[in-house]
This record gives structure tokens, sequence and C-alpha cells, in this order.
């Protein structure tokens, strides 16, 4: 009755399209624009592209399916969740302990590059960045990126900027917003193919993108394939245990995660083929990392008629997949201080921002004043997110999945997958409990040691 009267209280998604805009708000982001078309294009094209479709179905799914079923039986946040649901005095909690320092790394250098983005909806309004010479776009990007004081503020105004969305709530503020939001961010994707696949080269791109080349394929690069679908799909830090713990009693969690991956992936599939024609087209090179969009986009626009106004639109749209995916990010210790240390919900959004601000400095500084600070050779920038992609979440995916097939286990799963036996989703609970059991985490743990060149 307590734990009733605490869920009657909590606030919630209210809507079926919420919970799925919602969802997939988390799941599509910068990730999607940033990290995908580039990994996909360097690593083999269709080659990556089908381990990484094989690395979801038979990880990133099963885990992110779990995550939000914990999540919504629990009706809390991460490490309450795990102390509610795990047996008496066992350790369960320590994954949304270690969730919350994979959100915080993960958060330090993904808000930098969301700053990056919105200082390019200011820069397109101000024309500054309209040219198709590469040299004038990349000059430009390398002026902000290495200005300390320039990626600080556009940092810390980012984190305010979410902070202050979060303050609305989940259902005033995450859920209203990625509603309107999520439809809007297809179309102008769509126009965006269209635009770059009209541009001459446009096959080069394509056969770039696609072309499998599996000589590519090795034990890093199926980590990395790995790590992206752990970044993608939010899972493996307790992001989506805590999107869980809004969903509603009547959502059907399996076909709500497989509608968020397939939309999610047809995103990367659409930044791809947007990113990549165009790269051809004006002869950048095709995987040149991060930059690649803060360069090729404004020469793309500066090709076409109405080009400013466009440019301005998309990346207020490339603003909008982050902030989506910032939001879910943000919440995650946003919860664990209000509802675990007691904090009120201003007071915690406040400390999350306060503590961002300092960790983040050291990935937005690491282009300028920290270029040479560096740990196992890399800037902290790059260090938070190899470590957060390839350790720490593929090893939340382990714990995770552990837990469920070796403690919670299978009928509990099932009675909660299933809505308490108002869904017949029987048959899917135990595919995924056999796969969390048995194949998930050895999977998991094979590829990180061997990614990881631990043997
Ligand atoms: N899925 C987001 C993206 O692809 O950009 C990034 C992300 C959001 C990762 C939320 C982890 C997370 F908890």
């Amino acid at each position: 009755m307590k734990q009733h009267q605490h869920s009657m209280k909590r606030a919630g998604f209210t809507s079926g399209f919420g919970v799925l805009a919602a969802t997939l708000g988390s799941a599509v982001g910068l990730g999607n624009i940033w990290k995908f078309p580039y990994l996909t294009g360097a690593n083999g094209g269709a080659g990556f592209l089908l381990i990484y479709l094989l690395a979801t179905l038979l990880v990133g799914l099963p885990v992110m399916i779990v995550e939000i079923t914990l999540g919504r039986q629990a009706k809390a946040n991460p490490i309450s969740a795990l102390q509610t649901l795990a047996h008496k005095g066992r350790m369960w909690w320590l994954i949304g302990v270690a969730g919350m320092l994979a959100a915080f790394m993960i958060l330090s250098f993904y808000s930098e590059v969301v700053g990056w983005v919105f200082a390019y909806v200011a820069k397109a309004i101000g024309g500054t960045i309209l040219s198709s010479d590469r040299h004038v776009t990349e000059a430009a990007f390398g002026a902000l990126i290495s200005d300390p004081l320039q990626s600080l503020l556009w940092q810390w105004g980012v984190l305010i900027f979410i902070g202050g969305i979060l303050l609305m709530g989940v259902t005033k503020g995450i859920e209203a917003l990625t509603k309107k939001l999520m439809p809007l961010l297809f179309v102008l994707l769509l126009l965006l193919c269209a635009v770059s696949l009209s541009l001459e080269k446009a096959g080069d791109g394509l056969a770039f993108l696609f072309h499998p080349d599996f000589s590519k394929i090795t034990a890093s690069v199926v980590l990395t394939a790995m790590g992206l679908a752990f970044f993608k799909l939010s899972i493996g830090m307790g992001t989506m245990m805590t999107y869980g713990s809004y969903f509603r009693d009547d959502q059907d969690i399996p076909l709500t995660t497989l509608r968020v991956m397939s939309a999610d992936l047809c995103v990367s599939m659409l930044a791809g083929i947007a990113i990549f024609p165009a790269v051809f087209t004006f002869g950048f090179a095709p995987a040149a990392g991060p930059a690649l969009v803060f360069i090729t986009i404004p020469a793309v626009f500066s090709q076409i008629p109405m080009g400013q106004l466009l440019m301005v639109v998309f990346f207020i749209l490339a603003a909008v997949a982050a902030t989506g995916a910032m939001l879910s990010l943000m919440e995650v210790p946003v919860l664990i201080f209000h509802e675990r240390f007691g904090f009120s919900r201003p007071k915690a959004t406040l400390l999350t921002i306060a503590l961002l601000a300092i960790m983040g400095s050291c990935c937005a500084l690491s282009n300028s004043t920290l270029a040479d600070f560096k740990l196992f050779g890399l800037t902290m920038f790059d260090l938070f997110d190899v470590v957060s992609s390839n350790i720490l979440l593929p090893a939340g995916g382990i714990a995770v999945a552990l837990f469920v097939g070796w403690d919670w286990g299978i009928e509990k799963f099932s009675r909660a997958l299933s809505n308490n036996g108002q869904l017949n989703n029987e048959g899917i609970a135990r595919a995924v409990f056999f796969l969390l059991r048995y194949v998930s985490p050895l999977l998991i743990l094979i590829v990180m040691l061997k990614g990881l060149k631990l043997f």
C-alpha cells in the first residue's frame, strides 16, 4: 500500500506516444549524427552495420528490455530500484552507483559537443559559417573549440538550459517537449537527405557507407560496434531504468524497445545518407571524426537555395536531438539525488549542474588549455568517451543481465514483462531471459576483453 501511494505521487509519462517519444528522444541524439556515420564509414561500411545489428539484437535489446522492466517494476531511481528488487543484503544497487558515474562521464564530454551545436545555431543565424570552402568552415570550427572561454560558456549554457527543462518536470518538461520535437526531426532529416542525394557524387558517398569491407572487422571494431549499441540505446548506466520508472503499467515494453531501436537505427542511416554524399562531393576526408559534422554540414547548405535558413533549422534540430538525450542523461543523477538522497528536485538539479560544470570543464578545455594533459595518451574528452562506451556501459550491461538472469529470476521477470498477465509476452520473456542468463554477459565480456587486448 505504501509502495502504491508512493507510485501514485510519482510523476510519469502519460500516454503511449509520450513514452515512445521520450524513450526515442533519449536514444536519438548526437550519437546518430556525430558517432554512427563516421564509425560506420571508417570501420567497414555494411560489414560494420551487420555487426552493429547483431550486437543490438543479442545484447542491446535484451538489456534495454530488462532495464525498463526493472525501472517500471520498482518505480524508483536505479539505486533504490535495485535495493528494492534484489534479495536482502546483496549489493546489486552498486550498478546504480556505477551508472551515475557513467552518466557524469558521458555528460562531461557530451555537453561539450551539444555546446558546439548550440553555438552553431547562433553562427548559422549570423551567417558566419555559410561557405562552401572547407578552409573557412574548418577555421570557424577550430576557432570555436580552441577558445577556452567560448567552450566553457556554451557548455554551461547547455547545462543550465537542460536543467531548466528538467525543473518543469517529467510530464510537462521531458514528455511534452520530446513529443513535439521527435516528429519534426524526421521531417528535417528527410529533407536533408534529399538535398544530399541530389549532389554530384552522391553515389560515391553511398558506396562508402554501404559497401561491405569485412577486412576492417577486428576485435576492437566489434567492441566499438557493441559500445556504440550501448551508447545509442542509452543502456548500461541506468538511463533506461530511470525512464522505465516513468513507463505506464499498460505499456508493452518489448514492442516499445523494438520501435525505439528501429527508429533510432533509421535516424542513424538517414544521418549517414545526409552526410556521406556531401562528404564526397565536397572532397572532405570521409572518416575525419567528430568535426566532420560541423565542417561538412555548413558546406552542404551553402550550396543550396535558402541554405542559411535550412542550416539554422538543421542545427536547431541537431540541438533538439541532443536535448532529448541530455534530458535523459541528466535525469539519472537528478532523480538519484532527489529520491535517494532527499534533495528537493530544484536542489538536486542545481547540484547536478554544479558538479557537471566542474567535471565537464576538463573536456571543454581539452582542445585548448588542457590539450596537452593526457592520460593513457588520450585527452580527457577522448578518455571519458572511450572509458564510458567501451568499459562502463558494457560492464553495466553485464551486471544488469547477471542480476536478472541469476538473482531476480524468470518468474518475476516474465510477470513484469507481461504486465502482470495482461499481455502474452511469455515467449519473449523466456527468450530474453535465456540471452541474459547465458549469452549476453559472456558475449559482452569476451568482446570487451578482446577489444581491450586483454587476451
Ligand atoms: N543515445 C544518445 C546518443 O546516441 O546520442 C546518447 C546517450 C543518451 C547515451 C543517454 C547514454 C544515455 F544514457
